[in-house]
């Protein structure tokens, strides 16, 4: 639990959403809690989203920017990724790796994003969903659904707690209850509900659950 105290910050001092702390602590936690194999699973991530040459992106929850990174060498070139957070710390550290990526960055959240309708060809957002509160997931996911261009398309990528009860209790020991109970199964609804056309849904080893989905051409 102190280690969550340290990554995520103070949760009472925080209204719209979990932030995350010291930028570099996560960097290193995340790259221990993934084994090494981060780069892959983040890379898989990209694939998933259908980020394409030319194409605009939006990584909602971005934190350090290392998802953002990758799916701006993917839309390379001619395309950029915007990453927005609500930690000012975390997106100054993402501008600062951002070297010469078409990578730009803003503090904001995700159940109001300040950007316009129908903006972005995809919307990627990865460990970020449980951050956000329960209550306003609804909201978020219908921002998201705002922003994308008809035909776009989404890719949500949260924790997947682990199947057995030991490792879920670890994961809540180091990390604390919003992961170790971490509702993944719920993000199909989260999307639909928003009125995206869920595609397909999966895992990303070791520790991802995703849902593909579309924003419809036409609404009905
Ligand atoms: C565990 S980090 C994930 C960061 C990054 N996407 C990754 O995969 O490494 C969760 C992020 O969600 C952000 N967050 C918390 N509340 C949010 C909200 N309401 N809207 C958008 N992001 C939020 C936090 O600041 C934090 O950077």
């Amino acid at each position: 639990m102190a280690l969550g105290r340290l990554l995520h910050g103070d949760p009472q001092t925080i209204t719209r959403g979990e932030t995350i702390g010291p930028a570099r602590a996560y960097e290193v936690f995340t790259a221990v809690f993934f084994g090494g194999r981060r780069h892959r699973a983040f890379s898989r991530l990209v694939e998933l989203s259908g980020a394409r040459p030319g194409d605009k992106v939006l990584d909602v929850g971005c934190g350090t920017g290392y998802l953002t990174r990758l799916v701006a060498a993917a839309v390379a070139p001619g395309g950029s990724t915007v990453g927005i957070d609500p930690s000012p710390t975390v997106v100054g550290y993402a501008r600062s790796k951002a070297g010469g990526s078409a990578c730009s960055y803003e503090t904001g959240v995700a159940e109001a994003l300040e950007v316009p309708d129908a903006s972005f060809d995809v919307v990627v957002t990865s460990l970020a969903i449980h951050h956000i509160p329960a209550d306003v997931r609804p909201a978020a996911l219908r921002e998201m659904f705002r922003v994308l261009r008809p035909g776009g398309r989404l890719l949500l990528a949260d924790f997947r707690p682990p199947r057995s009860r030991l490792g879920r209790h670890l994961i809540g020991v180091l990390t604390g209850p919003a992961m170790e109970h971490n509702p993944v199964d719920l993000l199909d609804g989260l999307a639909a509900g928003a009125g995206f056309e869920v595609r397909a849904r999966g895992d990303v080893r070791p520790h991802l659950r995703y849902v593909q989905a579309t924003r419809p051409e036409i609404v009905r």
